[in-house]
């Protein structure tokens, strides 16, 4: 049966592995970002307290061409109205480790991505019938034609592809160079997401400078509870996103539950995955989560239980939050920042449990 004894959390799959990832940074836009791993790799310091005296010794290339001096760099550390400094990263390395060891299984919906795959039949219609119940315009055959989504994390392409088999013009980015050469073969095998897919190795926060205001939608599936810092991403994600745009999110919550069943049973009853392969740390509650969100120009509209049956290796929404949920949230306008009672929830928002 597929997906039998497997875990009821995506994230009790996650595997440690020991130091010497390489993050990649973005091959498009290239940034101070790829300063970031360096070769003999500091696993356990944060990238930052490893530059500093790096860069005092030296000059420092940022942004493609120009050589700049420090002081001149750290003058773009500080922009005003910029959601993040230069030298700040959304990427915790130890994570992407995690991920470099799977970068070529995404596509085995029986091996450690199982749950993800079967998470499609909850998630991608819950983004479809979303964004189409906000729009007048429906299609179709192509219901999400026309409408731009940036898929942050995709990994290897898992939920980018459904989304642009419903028309979608999908940017699919992720810091792991290995996800993305993953991505790009299996998606061409599929010639009708040639022009509706592309795929870049990159962080949010490196596409900010250039793509303002762009996306008509974002989605973050199972992606915040690996980020460095949470509060840094949703403001990249909201610089990115057009006025009124889609925030999709589905990550785990921190929970006792989530902690008994994901780390507890999974781990060391079951020993589904080695122990110590969760950070139960990093998993954020749907209230924390709003509360990261709301200040930094979103309203949540949804937020919805889900559960993951590992007999049957599949999902379903459920009245409960306490361990895997989605959410999504708008871009406030300008408006619904300074008066946030003026603001329309027009959608129910399923209250967290
Ligand atoms: C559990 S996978 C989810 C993949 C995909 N979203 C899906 O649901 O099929 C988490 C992904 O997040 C990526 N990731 C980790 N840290 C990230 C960051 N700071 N920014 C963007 N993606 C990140 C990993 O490389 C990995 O591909």
């Amino acid at each position: 049966m597929r997906g039998c004894g497997r875990s009821w959390l995506w994230g009790a799959r996650r595997l440690g592995v020991p130091c010497g990832g390489v993050v990649r940074s973005g091959s498009v836009c290239r940034g101070a970002h790829s300063l970031r791993a360096l070769p003999g790799n500091h696993c356990d310091q944060h990238p930052q307290m490893t530059l500093e005296p790096f860069l005092n010794k030296c000059k420092i290339q940022l942004k493609c061409s120009s050589f700049i001096s420090l002081p001149e760099g750290k003058k773009k550390m500080s922009l005003p109205g910029q959601p993040y400094s230069t030298w700040q990263t959304t990427v915790d390395p130890k994570e992407i480790r995690k991920f470099q060891v799977l970068a070529q299984k995404w596509w085995d919906e029986d091996g450690q991505y199982a749950a993800l795959h079967s998470m499609n039949e909850i998630r991608v219609p819950f983004i479809r019938d979303t964004v189409l119940n906000l729009q007048n315009d429906h299609r179709l055959g192509s219901p999400l034609s026309g409408v731009k989504i940036l898929d942050v994390g995709c990994g290897g392409g898992l939920l980018a592809e459904p989304l642009g088999r419903l028309g979608a013009s999908v940017t699919g980015i992720d810091p792991l160079e290995d996800n993305i050469s993953t991505a790009e073969l299996h998606k061409s095998f599929d010639p009708v997401l040639a022009k509706r897919i592309q795929y870049r190795t990159c962080t949010i926060e490196d596409m900010v400078e250039e793509a303002s205001e762009t996306f008509d939608v974002i989605v973050a599936s199972e992606v915040v509870e690996h980020v460095a810092d949470v509060e840094m991403f949703i403001r990249c994600c909201n610089e990115v996103l057009k006025p009124e745009g889609s925030l999709f999110i589905t990550t785990i919550n921190k929970s006792q539950l989530s902690y008994f069943l994901g780390i507890l049973i999974a781990e060391r009853v079951l020993h589904i995955v080695p122990a110590g392969t969760h950070n139960w740390e990093k998993f954020i509650a749907p209230e924390e989560l709003e509360r990261l969100l709301e200040p930094n120009g979103f309203l949540v509209k949804t937020v919805k239980g889900m559960l993951y049956n590992p007999f049957f290796g599949s999902w379903n929404w459920i009245g409960s939050t306490s361990i895997n949920y989605a959410l999504h949230a708008v871009k406030s306008s300008i408006q619904e920042q300074l008066d946030p009672k003026e603001a329309s929830v027009d959608v129910d928002k399923e209250q967290p449990q």
